[in-house]
């Protein structure tokens, strides 16, 4: 019974630590993967995303830096990320990203992101958006 305690004395800050489920995102082991693998193909040189809206996705530094219009990504507010709002599926259908919309349907190539993917993407923002 006692050893039993301490067991749970020992485990309680490791729970306490990781909270919930994730700790912190890694923007090289969790976001970068989901950049290069959706993304990327048209938000690099040529792509129609970068030529549309001249938002480069290839690194950490492009992803910070934003459109022609302005910055996609604040950190620490999610909701004030168009890079999130355009994930989440929360503005207009034409802008959804990666593309998911009745047109980019019916040239069948809508996808959307997963919500777990979202949630990580989200996530990070909110802590910061660092380079980590
Ligand atoms: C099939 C090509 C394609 C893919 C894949 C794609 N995009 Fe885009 N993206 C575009 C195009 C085209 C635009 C310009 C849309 C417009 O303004 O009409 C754009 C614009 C954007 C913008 C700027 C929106 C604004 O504020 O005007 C963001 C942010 C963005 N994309 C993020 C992403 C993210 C994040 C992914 C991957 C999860 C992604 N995109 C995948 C084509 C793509």
């Amino acid at each position: 019974m006692k050893s039993m305690l301490r067991l749970v004395l020992l485990l309680a800050p490791a729970v306490v630590l990781t909270g919930c489920g994730k700790g912190e995102v890694s923007f090289a082991d969790d976001i970068d993967p989901v950049f290069q693998k959706h993304c990327v193909s048209c938000h690099s040189e040529a792509g129609e995303g970068a030529t549309a809206s001249a938002y480069l996705m290839t690194d950490y530094n492009n992803v910070m830096k934003g459109t022609a219009h302005g910055r996609v990504v604040v950190p620490g507010s999610r909701m004030s990320s168009s890079l999130y709002l355009v994930v989440a599926g929360k503005t207009a259908p034409e802008i959804r990203m990666p593309p998911h919309n009745d047109e980019s349907f019916a040239e069948g190539r809508g996808v959307m992101l997963s919500a777990a993917t979202i949630e990580l993407i989200g996530l990070w923002i909110d802590q910061g958006a660092k380079n980590n």
